[in-house]
């Protein structure tokens, strides 16, 4: 028990970290280049912030939260996303202050519980944006290619971009009324969750995973028949944007996503071979969130990816790369006056910037040159009697085995 770290959480070891690098070296370039600004929020919130922001009704606020009571009696919750954390910051520290378009980027862990399985986890790291202070259709469209360029960007293949509109608060109210309608004469054959649903969040019984190849689902109402002026060309325009870009998307009116503040745009990227969770990217936009939290009424737009997901996709298309090479020199030693000066030499190199180790546990020279080729290291640097005695390291390229012998203070410049 000890020694198994909680159900539906991953340790990321070394030899796994290259990938991850990967991906966020491409994220903070990619943020760069878009004009994304970095912010870091805490990992735990008011509960209250995600029940009003998320909303209760949906399986992340009911059924999924880490919530806790803290020793003062607060009602705590490690954050299941970051939207609405960002915007909570946002109004907290008045960013909104010097007016216009807010732009930020994140990355870091959430919490859900869950039931684990592939690509689904209880600490999952997400990368995300937040686009706070401007309704421009343009923007709706900037942040999906933002989206779109990061996967495409790592070499992904095979993704599919699906984008819907879930109306606004004018035209959302009819729709969701005429879907009632139409699911109440369906009653019974709606699932469990579903039958829940029906009063609560009836847009939901579309992407439901259990009803979703029933009939009467495919039959059902589309909003397209109830958006309004505002929401209809909204959405036509982030079209046009999107096939102006030269993005290939598809129209999903299925498509509502799990959390309540959505309003307008909403999109995921879908990697098929990622089975149940083939999600990899989801977002949209989020008019009436800023309001919700208790600012000045103010639309905003966003995504989140996760990591753990695009890591799976780039290990089934050969493309995580290779874990770097360690260190650029290995110190062997013989005996106890070539350890001090080995020691010295390390310290040195360390501090030009030099990668480099040595053996810790007095192992024979055989041994520790077995080590040498084994680290990685480019270099094998050899302290013996001989070399002691004459100020000097035998170097040895531990790629072609070419060997020499130089003055030990000059051994800085073979890496330069
Ligand atoms: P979401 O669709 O709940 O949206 O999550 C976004 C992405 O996070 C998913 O597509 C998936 O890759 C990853 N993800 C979610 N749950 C898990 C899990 N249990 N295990 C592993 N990965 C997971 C949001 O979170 C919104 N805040 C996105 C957003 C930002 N909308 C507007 N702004």
């Amino acid at each position: 028990m000890l020694t198994n770290a909680p159900r539906g959480t991953k340790d990321i070891l070394p030899a796994q970290i290259a990938g991850w690098r990967y991906v966020e070296n491409k994220i903070r370039t990619l943020c760069r280049n878009y004009g994304y600004e970095e912010i870091r929020t805490p990992v735990f919130e008011h509960t209250e912030l995600f029940q009003r922001g998320i909303g209760e009704g949906t399986d992340v606020v009911d059924k999924e939260m880490y919530t806790f009571t803290d020793r003062g009696g607060r009602s705590i919750t490690l954050r299941p996303e970051n939207t609405a954390s960002v915007v909570r910051a946002y109004l907290q520290n008045k960013l909104y202050a010097d007016g216009g378009l807010v732009k930020l980027f994140y990355t870091g862990s959430m919490f859900r519980y869950d039931r684990p399985q592939a690509g689904r986890l209880r600490e999952f790291h997400q990368f995300g944006v937040e686009a706070l202070g401007e309704q421009n259709p343009a923007l709706d469209a900037e942040i999906i290619l933002l989206a779109w360029d990061l996967l495409k960007s790592l070499g992904l293949e095979n993704l599919r971009l699906k984008i819907n509109t879930v109306g606004c608060a004018k035209c959302r109210p009819v729709y969701r009324q005429k879907l009632q309608h139409y699911f109440s004469d369906n009653f019974d054959d709606l699932c469990e969750d579903c039958k829940h649903r029906l009063n609560k969040n009836p847009m939901r019984i579309l992407d439901c995973k259990v009803d979703g190849d029933k009939e009467f689902i495919e039959d059902a109402p589309k909003i397209e028949t109830c958006l309004c002026d505002e929401c209809r060309e909204h959405f036509a325009r982030v079209q046009k944007l999107l096939k102006a870009a030269g993005v290939e998307f598809e129209l999903d009116a299925r498509l509502v996503r799990g959390l309540d503040y959505y309003t307008k745009t909403a999109f995921e990227i879908q990697y098929a071979e990622l089975g149940a969770q083939s999600a990899l990217a989801g977002g949209g936009r989020y008019d009436g969130l800023v309001e919700e939290i208790g600012g000045a009424p103010t639309p905003g737009i966003g995504f989140a990816v996760g990591i753990e997901r695009i890591l799976i996709a780039l290990e089934k298309q050969n493309l995580l790369p290779a874990a770097e090479n360690k260190f650029d020199a290995f110190i062997v030693t013989a005996g106890s006056d070539a350890e001090i000066t080995g020691f010295d030499l390390l310290t040195k190199l360390r501090r030009e910037n030099i990668s480099a180790t040595m053996d810790f546990a007095k192992r024979s020279v055989k041994a520790q040159m077995k080590q040498a080729a084994k680290s990685g290291a480019r270099f094998a640097l050899i302290l013996g009697e001989e070399e002691l005695a004459s100020a000097s390291v035998t170097v040895k390229n531990l790629e072609t085995s070419a060997q020499e012998k130089i003055p030990l203070e000059k051994v800085a410049q073979i890496f330069a």
